[in-house]
């Protein structure tokens, strides 16, 4: 199969992981016969410095043309003093906004050798949560206002959600916990916030077409303690924008570390944006020590979701569970008596398993 792909590396420890995840995809290419173009495009913060934009529009285009687009990390200290619309940040909200990929799966499962930081009494039969965020509405997108009150400072972020944007994503989530284990937790405030009445009014009612998943509620403080507690009991999340991306790193933690987690953004069509959850983490950039595992998984599950290649994909999660296995560890994940190893050889190790 011949598909292009648009590679941003990004910022910080971004081209050094997506330079490991390119090595796998080529060893797959090669092993399946496929023809992988990369459309190298950039994003973030070195965009501000080669072009002035955040968010050039040669990448715009890029994205909404390949057949999907795969991320490194975007961000950094050194451009805090940009101007809000011209963050780091505010291109990668740009890239999921024009491809409208509403629906972000985060999958977070401990692998049996790895160390939780929780007590073995609270991973209990073991870790493996896949998180769906809404990911392009809420309060990351309604309108941001700063206003004068009283002769003070005031400033506004509007939370809106619609129900088609609700309904959307909640239809992602019932048909995964269909094929998880039947189990979907509603994740809101519907104690406090309209937009989380909404979200219950519509889930309730989607439910009804689902009668083999089981549809539970839960408020989000309880579930970042739930996440501490009982992280074993808990198997789908459906939640919004913000209470996702909080979620989720705290999850990711329970795993082992952030560097182990990797993401899938999907939206109507078959065109995704695959990005590991880390962000750029410009203390460790240029070090080689960096964990290239979260964005190796983000491109297995471009080639499951996006493009159909199911086999290629349980090809490297394969692999990468022998890289496991083998006592291979990078230092973020590092334990006694195992084989610390740098960024750049995990991906030769992981194309070594796929053979
Ligand atoms: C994430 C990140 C982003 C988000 C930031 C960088 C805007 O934290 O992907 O989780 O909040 O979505
Ligand atoms: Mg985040």
């Amino acid at each position: 199969m011949y598909k292009r792909i648009c590679v941003i590396e990004g910022d910080g420890i971004g081209p050094e992981v997506m330079a490991q995840a390119i090595k796998v995809l080529n060893t797959i290419a090669k092993k399946f016969n496929h023809n992988f173009e990369y459309v190298y495009r950039l994003a973030g913060g070195v965009a501000i410095d080669k072009t002035g934009k955040c968010l050039p529009n040669e990448t715009l285009d890029s994205v909404l043309e390949t057949d999907s687009t795969l991320l490194g990390a975007v961000g950094g200290n050194k451009w805090d003093n940009q101007p809000p619309e011209n963050r780091p940040e505010k291109a990668l909200l740009g890239i999921r906004k024009a491809m409208q990929v509403y629906a972000n799966l985060r999958p977070q499962k401990l692998y049996a050798e790895l160390d939780s930081p929780l007590k073995a009494e609270y991973v209990g039969d073991g870790i493996d949560i896949m998180i769906v965020r809404e990911l392009v509405s809420g309060v990351y997108f309604g309108e941001h206002i700063q206003s004068i009150e009283d002769n003070q400072n005031v400033a506004t972020d509007i939370m809106k959600y619609t129900e088609s944007e609700i309904s959307r994503v909640a239809k992602v989530a019932f048909e995964l916990a269909k094929q998880r284990t039947g189990n979907l937790i509603l994740v809101d405030k519907a104690n406090v916030l309209a937009t989380s009445k909404l979200w219950r009014k519509v889930v309730i009612d989607m439910s009804k077409d689902y009668p083999d998943v089981n549809l539970e509620f839960m408020y989000v403080d309880n579930c970042a303690m739930q996440l501490i507690k009982k992280p074993s009991k808990i198997d789908t999340i459906l939640t919004e924008n913000m209470f996702g991306d909080i979620l989720s790193d705290e999850a990711s933690s329970l795993i082992g570390s952030i560097g182990m987690s990797g993401s899938a953004s999907l939206g109507d069509g078959t065109r995704g944006f695959y990005e590991a959850i880390h962000g750029s983490a410009p203390d460790i950039a240029g070090k080689d020590i960096a964990n290239p595992i979260g964005m190796i998984l983000s491109s297995s599950m471009m080639l499951r979701l996006s493009f159909g290649m199911t086999e290629e994909a349980d090809c490297i999660d394969k692999a990468i569970n022998q890289f496991i296995k083998s006592g291979y560890r990078t230092a973020d994940i590092m334990q006694d008596g195992k084989k610390l190893v740098k960024c750049s050889e995990v991906g030769n190790l992981i194309c070594g398993f796929i053979g």
